[in-house]
């Protein structure tokens, strides 16, 4: 007989209860998960109070999301998972990892464009910007015909999902690159924005004392058949909040190279990607 006696008793028990499983990575995520929650609620002597607070919580996460907002992955955002996770699977023999995290923002099927066309869809007023680039593989050899998807937000801090005055799929597109591995296109320069507050993830900022705003960024999923899909971002250079987005998102090779020109009344990014070999797998957009 194997029953509960007393708190240190449980954890034994209930990988016990799991030890059965049959699918082996299930096994060891679900007994190590169980494992650090045990652990973390030992160390803190979670109180009953604590303890609803935090499955209210996860309740919210997931009432608060829907078609124009993903809350869950807000929450992993804020916590620093989202970013780990990118770098943890996206590691750079040379050093830093070229990944940034998805973001709650990625949809699925932006239009197609031919090379040099604007994201700017609707009338979207703002500093005019050029990007271009060239996708290589490890070993420096330029990748003809991968996809290069971006989305940004707009001038004033919006993606078009969340903006009545954008058309659909304002600020995003796809690309592809041509025979010397290059893309370019034109669009406006983002500006940093807040991620959204009106929910249980605003209401966690503000107990901490975290201001909520992303630094001006552009989104990029690179990709061609027979390479791991790359997911970025690239930063505007002159941000202020470069060294304190609440998502965790910077790391110093994203930081693009925004160059105004004629006086600032457009500007150039120039920013190269390298795609690594692997199976092509593409995440599961976090809005539709
Ligand atoms: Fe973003």
């Amino acid at each position: 007989m194997n029953f509960v006696t007393t708190p240190d008793s449980v954890l034994q028990i209930a990988t016990q209860a799991m030890a059965r499983t049959p699918d082996p990575r299930l096994r060891t995520l679900m007994t190590a998960l169980t494992r650090h929650l045990h652990a973390f609620v030992q160390e803190v002597k979670l109180t009953e109070d604590e303890f609803e607070g935090a499955l209210e919580f996860l309740v919210a996460i997931g009432q608060a999301s829907g078609e124009t907002k993903n809350e869950v992955v807000l929450a992993a955002d804020l916590l620093g998972v989202s970013t780990l996770v990118a770098l943890l699977n996206n590691q750079d023999p040379q050093g830093e990892s070229p990944a940034a995290l998805l973001g709650p923002f990625w949809r699925a099927n932006a239009p197609v464009c031919d090379a040099g066309e604007s994201i700017a869809r609707s009338e979207t007023p703002g500093t005019p910007l050029e990007v271009s680039g060239t996708v290589r593989d490890g070993r420096g050899q330029p990748v003809a015909g991968a996809t290069i998807d971006v989305w940004q937000a707009s001038p004033v801090g919006l993606y078009e999902n969340q903006d009545e005055a954008q058309e659909d799929m304002n600020l995003r597109g796809r690309f592809k690159t041509d025979a010397e591995g290059r893309f370019h296109f034109r669009s406006v320069r983002p500006a940093g924005y807040p991620v959204p507050t009106d929910g249980p993830c605003g209401d966690l900022l503000r107990a901490q004392q975290r201001h909520p705003n992303r630094p001006a960024h552009l989104h990029f999923m690179v990709s061609k058949p027979g390479y791991k899909v790359l997911i970025t971002q690239v930063f505007a250079d002159d941000d202020e909040n470069l060294e304190s987005d609440p998502v965790f998102g910077v790391t110093r090779r994203l930081i693009g190279r925004f160059e105004p020109q004629h006086g600032g009344e457009h500007a150039t990014l120039q920013h190269d990607f390298v795609l690594e070999p692997g199976e092509m797998n593409f995440p599961r957009p976090p809005i539709p």
